[in-house]
């Protein structure tokens, strides 16, 4: 098969990897690729989010089947065009994507079908989000409805945070039309995991658990970013975990979303807190974490393009994947100054080193490359230094052997990834 995958990041360097290793792939694109992309595909200069330029793509390419990354082209309805053109697509039609563009569709879905998840109200006006604040107490959470690049959630403390965030949204000048809807919703108490499962529109196959490290700091300090590292599995996130998301969670979203007419095909992303109750969702994607995919596609034994083949032609009820025990974790390397402004095209040196580490994988996130082959940083998330061994403690210490080679002065990265889980009693 020819096969196109759309986007650039470390996700997508991951899903290019395991592709790649299929017999069944004869030819693999990435568009638009990074530097790192290049050892395992053929990078091919169109942005994620140019949906006309990656549907001429993949007919110029002849690509038999197409993998969507990122979020932002499943909302724009790059799925339902290259459908439209007759072109085999892993990833969910527009309609089906609105259970990550838009909270307040998934909250409603939610409550109609009873699935576990933190109570809510919508808004569009600012005086009554104040009111219903006001009413609730803090802390409390204030979320922009549309796609914000995951920076549209605000967990506040104070009922005036509260209300000065939701009037920010509201106003339209912080997030624009993402903002002009908001959802405010209750304060979960407990351990966030990461799952994902694959879904063919009908059924569902669960992947595995992760935990992600949201905030830029140690010890979970400073500002929300996409994401600072990643292991899997998460102790939190067991069996009995596994199996209550795939009941309570899973399988009556895709129930839900079929019997509306608008089947979900493609990797439902659960983001879940683990409460004294069990799972509840606070929020879908409707794509592969990044960068929970790294460890998912290091820890997965079987050939991932039949699974994601069979998500897009409805053949996941009979579908087995194996995974190995062991413990994947990934560290992110990031420009100095991310999330906020950074800057661009610093050279980074040493990952030929790195690479040579027992069980590590380097995938690229933010690279491109400069004269003479060098490697530059190219975005706020530039590395991705990720490390299998059999527990989480010799992942962590392979990981970071690796970064310690790395010569990158204008890079930094979180030193205690998986800190919940090293040392955890088992
Ligand atoms: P998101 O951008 O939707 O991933 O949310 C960012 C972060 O906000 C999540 O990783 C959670 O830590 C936190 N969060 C979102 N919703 C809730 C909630 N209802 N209760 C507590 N924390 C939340
Ligand atoms: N790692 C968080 C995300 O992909 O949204």
């Amino acid at each position: 098969m020819r096969i196109l995958v759309v986007g650039g990041g470390g996700r997508e360097h991951s899903l290019c990897w395991a592709i790649a290793a299929s017999p069944l792939c004869a030819k693999l694109y990435c568009a638009p690729g990074n530097a790192g992309i290049t050892q395992v595909a053929e990078c091919i200069d169109v942005a994620a989010e140019d949906i006309a330029g990656q549907v001429t793509l993949a007919q110029r390419l002849k690509a038999d089947f197409v993998v969507v990354g990122p979020e932002v082209p499943l909302a724009m309805g790059l799925a339902d065009r290259l459908a439209e053109a007759g072109i085999k697509v892993f990833g969910p039609s527009q309609k089906a994507a609105q259970l990550e563009s838009s909270k307040g569709f998934t909250k409603d879905l939610c409550q109609r079908h009873n699935i576990p998840t933190s109570a809510y109200r919508r808004f569009t006006d600012a005086g009554e989000a104040e009111a219903y604040i006001k009413a609730q107490g803090a802390p409390i959470v204030i979320k922009a409805d549309g796609l914000a690049a995951g920076k549209g959630v605000v967990v506040a403390e104070t009922i005036e945070q509260a209300i000065a965030a939701a009037r920010d949204m509201l106003s339209g000048n912080r997030f624009g039309a993402a903002g002009a809807s908001i959802v405010v919703e209750e304060f979960l108490v407990g351990e966030e995991a990461s799952f994902f499962a694959l879904t063919d529109g009908e059924h569902a196959l669960a992947l595995v658990g992760a935990q992600d490290h949201k905030r830029v700091f140690d010890g979970d300090q400073g500002p929300n970013t996409g994401g600072m590292g990643a292991y899997s599995p998460a102790p939190v996130f067991d069996a009995t975990m596994q199996q209550r998301t795939m009941d309570e969670i899973i399988l009556p979203t895709v129930r839900a979303m079929a019997g509306a007419g608008t089947p979900f095909k493609g990797v439902l992303y659960a983001g879940l807190m683990i409460t004294a109750q069990g799972p509840k969702i606070f929020e879908y994607n409707c794509r592969f974490g990044d960068p929970e995919c790294q460890v998912l596609m290091m820890r997965l034994k079987s050939d991932i393009l039949p699974a994601l083949i069979a998500a897009a032609d409805g053949g996941l009820k009979h579908f087995d994947l194996r995974w190995s025990n062991d413990t994947a974790l990934t560290v992110v390397m990031a420009a100095k100054g991310y999330p906020d402004a950074y800057q661009k095209g610093s050279e980074i040196r040493g990952l030929a080193a790195a690479a040579t580490v027992e069980g590590v994988q380097i995938f690229h996130a933010g690279t491109k490359f400069g004269e003479g082959g060098r490697v530059l940083a190219n975005g706020g998330r530039v590395l991705n230094v990720t490390a299998m061994a059999p527990n989480v403690e010799q992942a962590r210490e392979r990981a970071y052997r690796a970064v310690d080679l790395i010569d990158w002065p204008d890079g930094f990265c979180r030193r205690d990834i998986a800190w919940r889980a090293v040392g955890r009693q088992r």
